[in-house]
């Protein structure tokens, strides 16, 4: 039976640190500010801002919502982040994505000071990921590591087997993998022998948002298996990329989902504010 990797004990904690150092700061006149955009009204990036809203007042920090209407022009969006780059009480910006159409993703993470992108989406801190010369670290690759440390499971010398290629979580997924010294191989869907790759994983990570991909028999035992995928099964119950019933008795660590990985993205997402306004505020 796997060791249950508890997401939001470990998420309390590191938001309980956050709300630590930002009470700190504050005793210096220094509130900690983050701005995060919504544009459009889809339910499921409703739910993520109001968690994040919710995140930041817990821990103390400042919070400011930016919503726009799902048909707001390019031009009136960028003057948004713009309006922000330059505000010295906001040290944080995101834009909750993905945008609703014809909007572009890219067009937008470009126009977010890097020293304010708290998601790090922007090319020069997906660069600096790259060559191992962090400053932030994209949030749920960062939420997978501290999992992993925090539950003992080193990742030296390890096989690391990452399922996904995606540029919020697989390819730094990769990269925070290989920074610690793991072996790592990225699996995609036009990847041939998928079960036997992940079988030779001591650690492994899906994120494709595929419910229910990973089974039992794709998994070497004890490994540990962390489900990055948010999915809703046939009975349309919430459930990850990993097939829980059938992984968790072989697996020596794993994730649930919900209550694994997903507190811990917003988790991060503090901790990088955190380290957006000390950065600004020239205290690191
Ligand atoms: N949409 C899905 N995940 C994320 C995330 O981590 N940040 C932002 N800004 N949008 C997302």
């Amino acid at each position: 039976m796997a060791k249950l990797i508890d997401g939001k004990a470990i998420a309390a904690a590191v938001r309980a640190e956050v709300a630590e150092e930002t009470a700190a700061l504050k005793k210096q006149g220094i509130t900690p500010g983050l701005a995060v955009i919504l544009v459009g009204d889809d339910p499921a990036s409703r739910i993520y801002v109001n968690n994040k809203k919710k995140a930041c007042e817990g821990a103390g920090l400042y919070s400011e919502e930016i919503t726009l209407p799902a048909n707001v022009s390019e031009e009136e969006l960028l003057k948004t982040v713009e309006e922000l780059n330059r505000r010295p009480d906001i040290h944080g910006i995101l834009c909750q994505l993905p945008l609703p159409k014809p909007l572009s993703d890219r067009t937008v993470i470009a126009a977010i000071a890097p020293e304010k992108d708290v998601d790090a989406f922007h090319a020069t801190n997906v660069g600096h990921i790259m060559i191992g010369d962090h400053t932030f670290l994209p949030c749920t690759p960062a939420g997978v590591m501290e999992l992993l440390a925090r539950s003992g499971v080193e990742v030296e010398g390890k096989q690391c087997v990452v399922v996904g290629r995606s540029n919020i979580v697989g390819k730094p997924m990769a990269m925070l993998l290989l920074g610690q010294n793991g072996t790592v191989t990225v699996c995609h869907s036009r990847t041939k022998n998928l079960k036997e790759i992940c079988r030779t994983a001591d650690i492994l990570v899906a994120a494709v948002g595929k419910a229910k991909l990973i089974t039992g028999d794709m998994v070497k035992p004890g490994a540990a298996v962390i489900d990055v995928g948010m999915n809703r099964d046939e009975n349309g119950k919430l459930c990850g990329d990993v097939d829980f019933e059938s992984v968790e008795p072989v697996a020596g660590y794993i994730t649930p989902v919900p209550g694994g990985v997903g507190p811990m993205t917003i988790a991060m997402l503090l901790k990088n504010t955190m380290t957006a306004v000390k950065m600004q505020h020239k205290l690191i």
